[in-house]
Formats: structure tokens, sequence, C-alpha cells
């Protein structure tokens, strides 16, 4: 962790979250509030993807993940689901140079196999034009869904060890979920009002620390995100300790950063 995102600020305890996870949720309302077809939220959504990327990276968020389309979207209307695409393409096209500038490195999970080849080679090229970069990690979930992931990681697990067919643990899965480069979300944020999960990272948010606003995602903002990192910061994560276990340890973290310092 970098000494930016290990110190406690606006007077919580906990660190700013290494990993926030996000669902982009609200466009259609947005839009429909504004006697606006439903595409124009999603047209808005991009500028609050913009908004809450630099955010994290001020605040030194180390990664961040965007559900942009789950596995069960491609259950809306077809004109939709194809203008979704088309933005995507588009906002990839016109955004991937100031990532690089921005030193982000972008990657894509989900199951690729049922877009365009146009949009795949896009995507792949635009992943690895920022391997390199050390900046935020920023994850976009594209026809993603959290069964696919356990169950993708399974069959991979197998096909990588067939032994493991006579019995696995959880270490011996997790390599081979789509996010085994990141460390599970500290905070998921889910904005729109809903407060379901959708088929998001099923396995990864075990532990995560859970954040709904009402706020519709194209009103989310740099602000917002600070919101969502103040409310974190406040909570106490026991990981199945008690309270009193896990404040001796934080005591014990603290003096001996007293010691060193
Ligand atoms: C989220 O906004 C964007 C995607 C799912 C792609 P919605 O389109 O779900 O907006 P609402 O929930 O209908 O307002
Ligand atoms: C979840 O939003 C998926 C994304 C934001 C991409 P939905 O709006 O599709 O979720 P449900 O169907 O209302 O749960
Ligand atoms: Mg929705």
């Amino acid at each position: 962790m970098s000494s930016r995102s290990s110190k406690p600020v606006d007077g919580g305890n906990l660190p700013v979250p290494q990993h926030i996870a996000i669902i982009m949720d609200g466009n259609g309302r947005w839009a429909r509030r504004r006697f606006m077809p439903r595409v124009a939220g999603h047209r808005k959504g991009v500028e609050a993807v913009r908004a809450v990327v630099s955010r994290c990276a001020e605040r030194g968020v180390g990664y961040l993940t965007l559900f942009a389309f789950s596995s069960e979207n491609w259950r809306r209307p077809p004109e939709e689901v194809s203008f979704l695409m088309q933005l995507f393409m588009r906002a990839l096209e016109e955004e991937v140079v100031r990532l690089h500038e921005n030193s982000i490195r972008l990657r894509v999970i989900g199951d690729l196999s049922r877009f365009e080849p146009k949009l795949i080679d896009m995507i792949r090229s635009a992943e690895a034009l920022t391997a390199g970069n050390t900046g935020l990690n920023l994850t976009v979930a594209a026809n993603y869904g959290g069964r696919w992931d356990i169950l993708q990681a399974t069959e991979r697990m197998l096909k990588a060890d067939p032994a493991r067919r006579e019995g696995f643990v959880e270490s011996d899965l997790t390599p081979h979920l789509a996010m085994a480069y990141a460390p599970e979300p500290d905070l998921f944020i889910r904005t729109g009002g809903e407060q379901r999960i959708s088929n998001f990272l099923l396995w990864q948010l075990a532990y995560t620390e859970l954040y709904f606003t009402d706020k519709l995602w194209p009103e989310f903002n740099g602000s917002a995100v600070d919101e969502a990192i103040a409310s974190f910061q406040q909570r106490e994560r026991r990981f199945g300790r008690t309270s009193e276990q896990v404040q001796a340890a934080t005591a014990a973290a603290l003096g001996a950063v007293g010691r060193h310092a």
C-alpha cells in the first residue's frame, strides 16, 4: 500500500480503500426524468465515469472496477443494447489516450466472446497500450456475471490441473477468477437507489463494505466519491473477529508505527 493511501483522512479510522467496485445504475431514470430517451442517460453517464476515475486516481485508490454491462443486460431492447455497444467503442476510442497519459492501466473483464470482433480488438489494443502503466488500475466489467466468473474459474482450474477433480480449496480457485490481479474490493458502491448486487463480483464481495446511494449515476461525481470514501472510513471491518480484537490490533499497529517514526 502506498503511504498516501494508508493515511487516515476526514477523521475516519480506516485508510482510503485500495479497491472500489461500482454498479453504475440509474442512467435510464436520469434521462426519463428529463423527458429524454434512456440512451441520453447512458451518454451522460460517460461524463460521470471520467469524473470518478480522476477523483479515485487523485485519492490514491489503487483499483477501480466499474460494472458497465451485465450478462443479463442482453435482455434489454436490441436498440438499447446496440447503443451501449457503440457508446463503449466510442468511449474507448476517445478516452484511451487520456487514460494512458494519466498512467492508468485499463483491463476489461467478462465474457467478451459475444462482442463484435472490432470491439474485442479495440479492447485488446487498449489493454496492451496501457499494460505498463503503474497508476490507477481501472477495470471495466462488460458482459460480466459473478456466477459466470466462478464457473469459468472452475473450468480453467480443472483444465490446468485435472487432479483438482478430487477436491480443491479456495486458494486453488482464486488465481483463475477474472480479477485475480486485484485485491478484493474494500468498498462497493451502487448508485440509483436499488439495494442489490445484480450478479456483480459475487465471490470477491464476500467481505466488502457496501454503500448504496439514491444519486443516479449521471449525477455521481468527485465529491460523491469523497462522501462514499468518508462513509467507508468510519466503519469497523471485523472479518469475523470481535470489536475488541480489532481495536487491540489497530492500537498495536499504531504503536509499532509510533516506535518506528
Ligand atoms: C445503468 O443504468 C447502466 C446499464 C445497466 C448499462 P440503467 O440503464 O440500468 O438505468 P435505470 O436503472 O434504468 O435507471
Ligand atoms: C446492473 O444494473 C448492471 C450494470 C450497472 C451494468 P441493472 O440496472 O441492469 O440491474 P438490475 O437488473 O436492475 O438489477
Ligand atoms: Mg438499472
